[in-house]
């Protein structure tokens, strides 16, 4: 594994009180184990901690390789735990959702290597924005993978790839390659398969939950709309989806005029 160091000196367990605000009773307590999880929480190995005769020094080896598995539990973590709990659709079932989508797809597309990884983790990351926000919440999910995840061996290039990716799930979706393109059909993919209507009932209680809808017959209108609207990019989900998809336009607009005619 290629590795390079990343040193800080912190002169004495005062200064971590007045410097890091570390509450001064943790670093009585256990300074070694405390001052890891106050100054590295994002970091995935724990820095190497030596205490010398007047202070206390930090050593820790920062790794260039793409640490998935950790990053992975990580993010999956805060997302369940913060995500707001009255979101019915952006939810963390949604992110393990589209997660399998995205490998399933991948692997129909021939998709391998670090560009799959890439892709994954741009799924881990892609409504944690919803965290902070449902405003401009691609541009916040960006800010969030740009924190974390440097401290799990990600360089600047491969955090771009997975920003772009991010912002292609926007809608209208905009993808500009074939990571993106998997991306978006991976996030829309339920549009065209059997639990169409489950999902879709969560993502209609979530937008009357934001005052976006009133009824059911705005929603309905607005399927249609949307439906009619979106594509698929790559060749698969072209073959698998769009049939359903098709069918379930239909679908919808017949219960529209059902209920014009009520
Ligand atoms: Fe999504």
């Amino acid at each position: 594994m290629n590795t390079s160091s990343l040193s800080l000196s912190v002169s004495l367990e005062t200064e971590l009180y007045f410097h890091f605000r570390m509450p001064f009773w943790n670093i009585r307590e256990n300074p070694k184990e405390q001052a890891h999880t106050f100054l590295f929480p994002q970091w995935p190995r724990r820095p190497k901690i030596v205490v010398i005769s007047r202070g206390i020094f930090f050593e820790a080896a920062k790794s260039t390789d793409m640490e998935f598995e950790l990053v992975k539990k990580f993010i999956m973590k805060k997302l369940k735990n913060e995500l707001p709990k009255n979101l019915t659709y952006h939810s963390a079932e949604h992110i393990k959702d589209v997660y399998r989508s995205a490998k399933r797809l991948a692997k129909l597309e021939g998709v391998t290597g670090a560009d799959l990884t890439l892709l994954l983790t741009a799924v881990l990351f892609h409504d944690s924005g919803f965290i902070k926000s449902q405003k401009e919440h691609e541009r916040l999910s960006c800010e969030i993978a740009r924190e974390y995840l440097p401290g799990y061996g990600y360089s600047e290039d491969q955090i771009e790839r997975i920003c772009g990716m991010i912002n292609a799930t926007k809608i209208p979706q905009t993808p500009h390659n074939r990571l993106e393109e998997i991306i978006c059909d991976a996030d829309l993919d339920y549009l065209g398969r059997d639990d169409f209507f489950r999902i879709g009932k969560g993502l209609y209680e979530e937008l009357c939950m934001y005052g976006i809808l009133n009824d059911v017959y705005e929603w309905n209108k607005l399927q249609v709309r949307f439906l009619e609207k979106h594509t698929y990019f790559t060749k698969t989900a072209k073959q698998l989806r769009k049939p359903k998809k098709d069918e379930y336009i239909k679908m919808v607009k017949d219960k529209l005029k059902e209920d014009k005619k009520k």
